[in-house]
């Protein structure tokens, strides 16, 4: 799984040469954090220092909650069964959680990792990794309990023969420290994950499913009070920059690409948009695709993927790489305005909010599915708004509507522009719908868009293109 935080740009000049003696360990602001080491590594002295005293979930603690005695191994069992639990519940309600135990067995961390993978958070593994001599040196002048020699031996014997395997184990990040002065220079540097932008309260005008379709962007863009201007970008190439007089920001719900006559003009607004922090922009099944193309992954040509594979033929590497660098970096979702607005493409329930795992960024790409088939081969989808009883808002996309009507706390705005039918914004706080008319039906609808009593009905009909992969891997957004 590559990065699920957000990177700062750059650092700091005249705090560079104090940084470059650290050690920063990265974590999200939400993680399950395993410290993995031998007996008299230094966990609990580290996780002292860098975390809460209600983070830490320390074995030798809930073995004396449960026996009075955080040396008695007889404790063990009843200690992690309490100890696990309390994890489950932190981890539910989304508190950074560390785990001090020794954690050198496969099983051990398998646990962690299932009960991460459960609570759709990243696993990170700081491993405490030094020369034997300083775990039976620490063990013989430490006050209170001795682990003595066999056991630690023992523990460190399963770290080494662990070290290769902990490398394959999905952790999100692996920190090594391997020696008492590394250790020492550790600091943790605590990263939202990038879904959460709680800290951006709008006010935004959220636009649905674009698919190339840049005359009716540049319409509705006028249309909400957007100045667009073209500039030069730095190799000479062309491209558009947008500003709102009022600040607003834009959000595009995802698939800007794909069937419509020009997703290279958009791709650069919204390129732009973005990386001047204008806009935000999750990801898209076609965008996705897109990004897997650019990858050098093979992709089927349909869709309205054949339009967007003609229209950058003639665009140059360093525009796709570009595109890539952007599709890559895009997240599945986002939490905005303190948790009262969520934004996916697809949609997304409740309980994957702000969360960060290969199945949430399935489900926010391609939808909730009940796991059957139906005579056509294509995924079952659950409509999933009929039984949402969130506090955020949603906005999404993906299924063309012909209608953006609200149910419950959630509004699905594409009304399928590319098809001929409309483009659609939601401006929040306002909560106002501007719609703008397509030009043109630039591609044939496989079927009729849904209508408001279809949106009512407890299974959605999938779209043809809506095979959902496998496997979905995770970018580098997640
Ligand atoms: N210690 C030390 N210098 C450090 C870190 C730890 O002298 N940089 C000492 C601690 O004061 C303690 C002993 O080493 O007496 C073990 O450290 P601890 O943090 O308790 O190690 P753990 O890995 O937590 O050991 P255990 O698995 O037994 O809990
Ligand atoms: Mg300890």
């Amino acid at each position: 799984m590559s990065d699920p935080v957000e990177h700062s740009q750059g650092m700091d000049e005249a705090t560079a040469p104090a940084r470059s003696r650290q050690r920063r360990l990265v974590v999200p602001e939400l993680a399950l954090v395993l410290l993995i080491g031998p007996s008299g590594s230094g966990k609990t002295t580290f996780a002292r220092r860098h975390f809460g005293p209600t983070e830490v979930l320390s074995s030798d603690f809930f073995r004396a909650l449960v026996s009075d005695d955080e040396a008695d191994q007889t404790a063990s069992r009843d200690a992690f069964e309490v100890l696990h639990l309390v994890a489950e519940k932190r981890l539910r309600r989304g508190r950074l959680t560390v785990i001090d135990a020794t954690n050198t067995t496969a099983e051990a961390r398998a646990r962690w990792l299932a009960l991460a993978k459960q609570n759709h958070v990243p696993a990170l593994a700081i491993v405490f990794d030094l020369p034997l001599e300083v775990y039976l040196q620490r063990d013989a002048t430490r006050p209170g309990r001795r682990v003595g020699e066999p056991v630690i031996s023992r523990q460190l014997r399963q770290l080494t023969a662990n070290r290769g395997r902990i490398l394959r184990e999905p952790f999100a990040h692996r920190y090594w420290l391997r020696s008492v002065e590394e250790i020492e220079r550790a600091v943790v540097v605590r990263r939202p994950l990038c879904s959460d932008k709680r800290s951006w309260h709008g006010p935004f005008d959220i636009v649905g499913d674009v698919h190339g379709c840049f005359t009716e962007l540049c319409d509705m863009l006028e249309a909400l009070g957007y100045q667009v201007e073209r500039v030069l970008g730095p190799s000479g190439e062309a491209g558009f920059r947008i500003v709102h007089p009022g600040g607003r920001r834009l959000v595009f719900i995802g698939d800007l690409v794909d069937r419509g006559p020009d997703s290279v003009s958009v791709l650069r607004l919204a390129m732009d948009a973005v990386r001047r922090a204008k806009a935000l922009c999750v990801l898209g099944n076609h965008d996705r695709k897109l990004m897997r193309y650019l990858e050098g992954y093979e992709v089927n040509v349909a869709h309205g993927f054949e339009k967007t594979l003609q229209q950058i033929a003639g665009e140059t590497a360093v525009f796709r790489h570009r595109v890539l660098t952007f599709l890559r970096h895009l997240s599945s979702h986002y939490v905005l305005d303190d948790g009262r607005l969520v934004v996916a493409h697809a949609g997304l329930p409740e309980e994957y909010h702000g969360r960060c795992s290969p199945t949430v960024r399935r489900i926010a790409l391609f939808g909730v599915t009940t796991g059957r088939r139906d005579e056509q081969g294509l995924p079952e989808r659950i409509n999933w708004a009929l039984s949402y009883r969130g506090r955020a808002l949603v906005v999404y996309g993906h299924t063309p509507v012909q209608e953006a009507v609200w149910v419950n706390q959630t509004i699905n705005i594409d009304t399928g522009c590319v098809f001929g039918h409309k483009l659609t914004a939601l401006r929040y706080p306002e909560l106002e719908l501007v719609s703008v008319p397509a030009r043109a039906a630039y591609y044939p609808a496989a079927r009729a868009l849904l209508t408001p009593e279809d949106l009512q009905r407890p299974l959605l009909l999938p779209a043809t293109d809506e095979m959902m992969p496998e496997e979905v891997t995770v970018g580098a957004g997640e």
